[in-house]
């Protein structure tokens, strides 16, 4: 038995810039009230012609990963890539990462589990460490979301929050048993599953052939769907839940956490969870202001953020915890 530690961290988002005030050229907006709910400025947006993919900002972060943490490419034993915006419907972007980052024919997961996809991935990249299946993965969480959007007044409410990037990580083994990866903790509550999800195309709701017949352009079923207030309320309660559950877990308690670093859903919800536990400003890392909700990038994001900064010591105890559409949450319990 062994525990998991991260070895090397990295990220990458597109150069565009877009602003509220751009944004509100395209749709009745506005800056005051886009800060004022969400804390969010800015977000990066791809652009058409700029060659960045889900996969390819993938790559991009899982190289400066991959150098940070000193292992060889061809010591990467296994892929586990989280995103809700894939290049394609299938394959999934691991395959892709795998190819254009000229690994050896290791395995490669792809994860579908949305704002949570990162943690998930975390989870299940530690097990296979664990158990000593596997020594080194490079885990991955990227979106290009900016495409899916409906960037008119009828999607104002969901397409003003969400951006594009890329995080990714490399797992490692790490022999001591008191450090790495402490527990991580899975949910999920599939009776929300339509309060904040894309049901088209589907083989579900929504086939493929039946868009292409219809040809409808009022057809909202391809667009991001979101219950606001309703997945809001239920953010605040599961993000709780979920670090507490961590905590009690490792026999530690809020006083011990050193940095949470909150899946970057809204700068209030992170708020919300930094008063609730009584913890201070510099002991939760927000980025959202210059990302938005990035999905499964956020959190590789910002954790690579942190660390840039200097804000993750040796010895630390930092919480990652997600939630979203699925409804999924989670939590990460590493001590650094
Ligand atoms: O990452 C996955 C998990 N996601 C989340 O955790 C997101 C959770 N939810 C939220 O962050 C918030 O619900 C939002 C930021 C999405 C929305 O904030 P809200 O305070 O819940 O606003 P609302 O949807 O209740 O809308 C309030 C008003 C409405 O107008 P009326 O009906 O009061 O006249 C909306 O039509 O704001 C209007 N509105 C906007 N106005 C300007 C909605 N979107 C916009 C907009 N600009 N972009």
């Amino acid at each position: 038995m062994y525990h998991s530690k991260i070895a090397g961290l990295g990220f990458y988002v597109p150069e565009n810039i877009v602003t509220n005030d751009d944004l509100s050229k395209l749709m009745d907006t506005n800056d005051e009230w886009i800060q004022e709910r969400t804390g969010i400025k800015e977000r990066r947006h791809v652009q058409r012609g700029d060659g960045n993919t889900t996969t390819s900002m993938g790559v991009k972060a899982a190289q400066i990963a991959i150098q940070r943490s000193g292992v060889a490419k061809e010591d990467i034993d296994f892929i586990v890539f989280a995103t809700l915006s894939p290049d394609y419907y299938f394959p999934g972007p691991g395959v892709l990462v795998q190819r254009d980052l000229g690994l050896k024919t290791i395995g490669a997961l792809d994860i579908r589990n949305q704002c949570s996809g990162f943690v998930y991935a975390v989870s299940i990249a530690d097990q296979y460490i664990k158990t000593g299946m596997y020594k080194n993965i490079l885990v991955i969480g990227s979106e290009l979301q900016s495409y899916g959007l409906d960037m008119t007044d009828r999607g104002r409410g969901v397409s003003v929050i969400f951006g594009d990037g890329a995080g990714a990580a490399v797992l490692s083994r790490e022999e001591d048993l008191t450090s790495g990866i402490l527990s991580t903790h899975l949910h999920s509550e599939g009776i929300h599953a339509e309060e904040l999800a894309v049901v088209a195309p589907g083989m579900g709701k929504r086939w493929v052939t039946d868009i292409i017949k219809d040809n409808d352009p009022n057809d909202e079923s391809y667009y991001p769907y979101m219950n606001g207030q309703f997945v809001f309320k239920n953010a605040v309660v599961r993000f709780s839940e979920v670090i507490n559950e961590g905590l009690l877990a490792n026999n530690l308690s809020v006083c011990n956490i050193s940095l949470l670093i909150p899946h970057q859903a809204n700068l209030r919800i992170s708020q919300f969870i930094q008063h609730k536990f009584k913890l201070s400003e510099e002991q939760v890392f927000n980025n959202i202001q210059k990302y938005g909700n990035t999905t499964a990038a956020s959190i590789p994001i910002a954790l690579t953020e942190a660390w840039e900064q200097g804000k993750i010591k040796k010895g630390d105890i930092v919480v990652l915890a997600a939630f979203g559409s699925g409804f999924t949450w989670g939590s990460v319990i590493i001590k650094w």
